[in-house]
């Protein structure tokens, strides 16, 4: 009887251990914390703190599957961590702000329309897409600010590369500095908007590859696109 209570308590505190807690969205007053996540509704993206493999240092970042882990993003990319007591907050102005243990803030979203917000969540969307919108605004035209306008070193269906010529927000993939780095490397992948559009792969400033300009069907430098099932690609080219 008393081994059966010994095993009880044991796995009772393994479960509580090894159980990290995931929440579905944060609200201001609420904080995520080093070891909690935030899981889109349909499961397959996660948010939270992580380490890069041969790194001690604490990011804010999403993924894909646990094992192996597949970082698409992430938010403190340039200044990480030092421990795990990292905190995620939401200002009631819907402003995302990432704080370490002595309360500094090492990140924070920053809204470029400063609107005014009547109960500002963040989420983590199916689409991979974390989100910080009005509680019960989903009309994604509205959303106060969006992982998807401030890509890492991965693209995924449903974002967009290029520049917003009302917003001069210029939207490019960048390279990890290393593995165990995420901080901004030496190769970029954007859109130029000069003349015709076109796709370039650059180091620092020397433009390493063209994939040309856009033609209509695809970019004039690159092989005609297979009929993909997975994917398909859309150019947009107008005063905006
Ligand atoms: C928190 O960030 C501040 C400012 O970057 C830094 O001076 C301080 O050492 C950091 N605290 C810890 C525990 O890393
Ligand atoms: C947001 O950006 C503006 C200028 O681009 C800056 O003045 C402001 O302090 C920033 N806010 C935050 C919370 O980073």
């Amino acid at each position: 009887m008393a081994s059966f209570a010994v095993f009880f308590v044991c796995s009772f505190l393994i479960s509580i251990l090894t159980t990290s807690t995931s929440l579905e969205t944060i609200n201001p007053g609420q904080s995520m914390r080093d070891g909690e996540t935030l899981v889109s509704a349909g499961g397959s993206f996660e948010l939270g703190f992580f380490s890069p493999q041969g790194s001690t240092s604490r990011y804010l970042g999403l993924w894909l599957d646990k094992s192996p882990q597949t970082v698409l993003w992430v938010a403190n990319r340039e200044n990480s961590l030092s421990d795990n007591m990292g905190v995620l907050n939401i200002t009631t102005q819907g402003i995302l702000i990432l704080l370490n243990s002595t309360n500094h803030i090492v990140w924070s979203s920053n809204s470029s329309a400063s609107r005014t917000t009547q109960n500002p969540v963040a989420q983590l969307l199916d689409s991979g897409n974390f989100v910080v919108r009005e509680g019960n605004d989903y009309n994604p035209a509205n959303f106060l600010w969006q992982s998807f306008d401030h890509p890492c070193h991965t693209l995924i269906p449903g974002m967009r590369l290029g520049v917003n010529f009302v917003t001069r927000m210029d939207r490019f993939l960048s390279s990890w500095k290393s593995a165990e780095d995420p901080a901004r490397g030496e190769f970029s992948f954007r859109i130029d908007p000069h003349g015709y559009p076109q796709l370039l792969l650059k180091r620092g400033n020397t433009t390493w590859q063209r994939g040309g300009s856009w033609d209509g069907i695809k970019f004039t430098s690159t092989p005609r696109p297979k009929d993909n099932p997975v994917l398909t690609n859309e150019f947009v080219f107008n005063s905006k």
